[in-house]
């Protein structure tokens, strides 16, 4: 069933910080029947988590977005601490989409004292790329949102295709552990020269935004080497000097995989995904973009 899009609302979103308090609220619109979505986010909200806004907004009756920044997938020296954060503005653009609740719970409201439980998806989606890069990473964001689909219990919940690899492992987690939730994939959003949006681009300079932005038009090139026959290992190694030419400062992989399992492809023999990290001083830059058989 279709829903109109909602009116934008210009009245003050409804907060809540607690999980008792989102339960309850996620339990009286249950019981009128209404179909509840959830955008697991953590904040500095820009026009990417708003696509994920949207497209639940057509397809349930409620949007609640969680606004929390996960200390337990960053590892130490990573940029928890620096995390841009803009609560009032998120709000804001919540309300104005028509969102019905912000759910921004405190550390100790996730992690009470004695917190002690972790989720791990295993297999070879959890054996390269993000996850060899970022050691914790997966099992402190897997286990976070875990959480979030169990204290809201939404019907859908929507993720990006920027973070594919998390959308394959919350995917392969929902399905294991029986969740309820339909998991929504969104399409990446870019700016008008490709750049996939991300949180974290608010770290770039004039300089640093430019190179950035070499980094889909590289993928999209790659791409069509792919489709023309060269094997993943010349045409992901010509990428990698690409990059480095183009003013990235390091590259920790450009890798043609399995779109489902992300298991490393020698050759373009179906479809399959382009993945990429890369990094410019201290900032760390991740893409993908789909590749069809020519
Ligand atoms: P965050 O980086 O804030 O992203 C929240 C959601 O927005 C994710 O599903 C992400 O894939 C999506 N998103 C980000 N940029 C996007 C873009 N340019 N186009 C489309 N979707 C985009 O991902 C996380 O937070 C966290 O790991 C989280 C799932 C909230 C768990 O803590």
């Amino acid at each position: 069933m279709a829903y109109p899009k909602p009116a934008p609302k210009s009245a003050p979103i409804a907060v809540e910080q607690s999980p008792q308090g989102l339960r309850r609220w996620c339990a009286a619109r249950r019981r009128a029947g209404e179909r509840i979505g959830l955008v697991p986010t953590m904040g500095a909200l820009h026009e990417g988590h708003l696509a994920l806004v949207e497209a639940l907004s057509r397809i349930t009756d409620r949007v609640i977005v969680s606004i929390f920044v996960n200390p337990t997938q960053f590892a130490p020296g990573e940029d928890f601490a620096l995390y841009p954060r803009s609560e009032a503005e998120d709000l804001a653009k919540l309300s104005s989409m028509g969102v019905d609740l912000a759910y921004m719970p405190a550390p100790a409201d996730m992690y009470p004292a004695g917190f002690e439980t972790q989720i791990s998806v295993g297999g070879p989606l959890t054996g390269v790329l993000e996850a060899v890069a970022r050691p914790g990473h997966f099992p402190g964001a897997a286990s976070v949102v875990a959480k979030l689909l169990l204290q809201a219990m939404p019907d859908v919940a929507a993720f990006g295709e920027k973070d594919y690899q998390q959308l394959q492992i919350v995917r392969r987690m929902a399905r294991d552990l029986d969740l309820p939730a339909e998991i929504l994939p969104v399409a990446t959003v870019r700016d008008a020269h490709g750049l996939a949006l991300s949180s974290r681009n608010a770290y770039l300079s004039a300089d640093e935004l430019n190179v950035a932005r070499q980094l889909n038009k590289i993928l999209a090139a790659t791409a069509d080497r792919l489709r023309n026959g060269a094997s993943s290992a010349l045409a992901c190694a010509e990428a990698e000097r690409a990059l480095i030419e183009a003013g990235f400062t390091g590259v920790d992989y450009v890798s043609l995989a399995d779109p489902e399992t992300l298991a490393p492809l020698p050759l373009l023999t179906a479809p399959a995904r382009l993945l990429a990290a890369a990094r410019i001083g201290r900032t760390r830059l991740i893409d993908n973009i789909p590749v069809h058989l020519p």
